[in-house]
């Protein structure tokens, strides 16, 4: 076979398959086994292996498939990777699309799914009942409940492909009830098959699988990521979602650190792992989510790529506490990232995003002593009964911007609108959040800026309401736990700005920050903004952002809104004006240049310079550890460290979607 010599091993396996399937009737047979081994518990980086962990592929496994005659002819594309350089004149333009001559043929995907135990899932779009579509009638009764529900976070997180952000997937499959006959549904940029992780095993088998086929791979935890960076067309998903193991460690001891500890499975959600603290009285790092059941996810692309939290004044942020991950790197090895262990991986895992470096199933994180947390809560602005200017208003509201830097040393955190209906101005405070804080220690810190809007006469809309909990969870909980937020929808599209520190001490640069804060507001744009300092109280040295360093504020804000059904001329237009009316002024005041930034998992798919923009100075570090873990390229996402040298082929869909081919650039 002249042509094997030509091409690499896998791409010729699957030639060969594919002839050999045409002349013979399919050999697989059920007999095949699961290709994993259960190995001994011990003990990983301080902690014991979760139960999921002790299923792996070992050698040994890979050896019996070889030496199985049923499946001799397919080991190749199940086995580690143990020639790591590459050729580069082996390497294809694209990853291997469907329809595509080297795309594995039926009996190969069977195969796969025997050797995963039956994890294989082929993708059916989660709004599939509301068409005539491949699979299946319209079902109005199925569809109208999906469209009941599709604003809350949990009916994307169980299922395996959907995200929440339909944009992103290219809105080939929208969830609407009112269709007609003529309306149609396709997989657009949902995987073709997911993997309904359950064991370390088949995260193996699936990397390798997908190294080998040079199929795309995405990883699915929640589909919480606001850039679409958990789907992809013609790929091979890997969901997450059902590790939710959680293990106290109450003794937990390690090179640079003695205490409590929790291991935490990588399908596990911010408001589990809380409970889980809450219930051995300590606290953990997690994010705020505004959702009936906070959902985000908490190893994945949040711990990944950073994640800020109400304790980061204390702590930082949430990746600086992480001790230790369980990774599957490129290769397919089961590995321990941390000080010890390929710390260059542990490095580059703590703030350098999701879905880059390898597959994380488990992280081992810090857990603190459980904290008294004061709120308060406010609405400042006219009401019916007393007004003053705007002038006086933004007096106000200027003072209480410049005394950011001293909130932050004290600890706390807030989270505020400001808002202008039709002229009317008010700084809607959702959260002034502060732990360790009583109600009178709060007063005190706050007495100086209430004085002043006393003196101004500034009414509250609605009045302070400080309310004191003994300890973090209940505090979080009645503070964002309940309160709805709208996903399942793409009618507006996010863009962030992190301010630094140097932004309030320099009295120039204040000006300048505030008055473009006012700009901002009057011309009637969305706003909203922390207060908070993560800094690096730890002394972490790790991928955070340098921008996230510097910070002393976090601003988040949104694109004109278009409606579901926009045409790709009207989210262009959109996204257009986030880019060029919105953000610019933004990114001209505190670019990565000024040590300010974008935050990478909140940021707009389009942020033009997002290398320095989402991983500051971190960024060429971050470049060579990539290089270094995944050389062959299988983990891609769209702006993830070294993404620049793909591209995703969705022709013209307004912003960068999942919608197309993966190729290189
Ligand atoms: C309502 C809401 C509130 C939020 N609040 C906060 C907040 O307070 N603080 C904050 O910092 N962020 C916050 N975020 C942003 C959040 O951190 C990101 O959306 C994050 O990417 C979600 O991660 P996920 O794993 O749940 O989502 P997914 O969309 O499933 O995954 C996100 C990324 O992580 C990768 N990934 C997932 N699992 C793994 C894994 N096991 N191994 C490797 N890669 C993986 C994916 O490939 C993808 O690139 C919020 C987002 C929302 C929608
Ligand atoms: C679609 O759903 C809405 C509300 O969920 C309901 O009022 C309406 O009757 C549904 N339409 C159809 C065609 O069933
Ligand atoms: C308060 O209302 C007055 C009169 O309607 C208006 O002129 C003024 O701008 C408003 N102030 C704020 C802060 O919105
Ligand atoms: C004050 O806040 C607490 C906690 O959120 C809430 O239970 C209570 O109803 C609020 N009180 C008023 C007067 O709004
Ligand atoms: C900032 O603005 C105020 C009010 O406009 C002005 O008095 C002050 O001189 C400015 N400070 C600097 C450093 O430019």
């Amino acid at each position: 076979m002249a042509i094997k010599s030509l091409l690499p091993g896998a791409v010729a396996l699957s030639l060969f398959l594919f002839s050999f399937a045409l002349a013979q009737s399919p050999i697989i047979s059920a007999s095949i086994e699961p290709a994993a081994t259960t190995v001994p518990s011990s003990t990983v980086a301080g902690a014991p292996l979760l139960e999921v962990e002790t299923v792996q592929l070992t050698e040994a496994v890979i050896a019996r498939i070889e030496n199985d005659l049923q499946t001799t002819d397919y080991a190749k594309l199940f086995a580690f990777d143990s020639d790591a350089a590459v050729e580069k004149r082996n390497l294809p333009a694209c990853k291997t699309y469907p329809g595509d001559w080297n795309w594995p043929i039926r009996l190969v995907w069977d195969l796969f799914d025997m050797l995963l135990g039956g994890a294989l899932i082929p993708t059916v779009p989660i709004a599939a009942p509301c068409y005539d579509s491949k699979w299946g009638p319209k079902d109005q009764a199925k569809c109208n409940e999906i469209v009941a529900t599709f604003s809350k976070p949990f009916r994307h997180e169980d299922d395996p492909t959907s995200v929440m952000w339909p944009i992103f997937q290219g809105k080939t499959c929208l969830a609407r009830n009112n269709t007609t006959p003529a309306d149609t549904c396709t997989l657009g940029g949902f995987p073709e098959y997911a993997v309904k992780v359950e064991n370390v095993a088949q995260v193996q088998l699936a990397v390798n699988f997908a190294r080998t086929t040079n199929i795309r791979l995405v990883i699915k935890n929640t589909g919480h990521c606001y850039l679409g960076k958990s789907a992809g067309a013609g790929s091979l998903s890997l969901w997450m979602h059902n590790l939710k193991e959680i293990e106290f460690l109450p003794n937990y001891r390690t090179k640079g650190y003695t205490g409590k500890a929790f291991k935490v499975g990588a399908g596990v959600t911010v408001q589990e792992i809380y409970r889980a603290a809450e219930a051995q009285n300590t606290v953990v790092q997690g994010g705020i989510c505004e959702a009936s059941c906070c959902s985000v996810g908490y190893v994945g692309g949040y711990l990944q790529g950073g994640g800020h939290n109400p304790l980061s004044g204390k702590y930082g942020m949430a990746a600086d506490g992480v001790l230790a991950f369980q990774v599957v790197t490129a290769d397919g090895r089961f590995v321990t990232a941390s000080e010890t262990s390929h710390p260059d991986l542990f490095w580059a895992l703590r703030g350098g995003g999701g879905g880059t470096f390898g597959v994380v199933v488990s992280a081992t994180v810090k857990a603190f002593p459980n904290t008294q947390v004061t709120k308060s809560s406010f609405v400042l602005g006219n009401t019916t009964t007393q007004t003053v200017s705007q002038d006086v208003f933004w007096k106000g509201v200027r003072k209480y911007w410049e005394s950011f830097p001293e909130y932050t040393d004290a600890g706390t955190y807030s989270f505020f609108f400001l808002w202008n209906r039709g002229g009317q101005l008010s700084l809607d405070m959702r959260a002034f959040f502060a732990p360790g804080h009583t109600p009178e220690s709060l007063n005190k810190l706050l007495k100086p800026w209430f004085d002043l809007v006393n003196d101004l006469g500034i009414p509250f809309a609605t009045p302070p309401n400080t309310t004191h909990y003994d300890t973090f969870f209940p505090a979080y909980w009645a503070t964002w736990g309940q309160v709805p937020f709208p996903l399942g929808t793409s009618t507006s599209l996010p863009g962030n700005r992190l301010i630094p520190r140097s932004f309030f001490t320099d009295g120039a640069k204040l000006n300048a920050t505030f008055n473009q804060v006012k700009a901002h507001v009057l011309s009637g744009r969305h706003f909203v903004c922390y207060h908070q300092a993560p800094g690096n109280p730890t002394g972490a040295d790790n991928a955070v952002s340098s921008a996230w360093r510097n910070a002393q504020a976090f601003l988040v804000t949104q694109s004109p809104a278009f409606a579901e059904g926009a045409s790709q001329a009207e989210i262009r237009a959109a996204d257009q004006t986030l880019q060029n009316v919105i953000l610019a002024p933004w990114r001209q005041l505190a670019g990565a240049s000024q040590g300010g930034g974008s935050y990478l998992n909140e940021a707009t798919v389009m942020e033009p310079s997002w290398q320095s923009e989402f991983y500051g100075t971190q960024y060429p570090k971050l470049v060579d550890i990539k290089k270094q873990y995944d050389p062959k390229a299988l983990f891609y996402v769209t702006t993830g460290v070294a993404s620049d040298e793909w591209e995703v082929r969705d022709g013209e869909m307004g912003v960068q979607t999942q919608f197309g081919k993966l190729c290189r650039v």
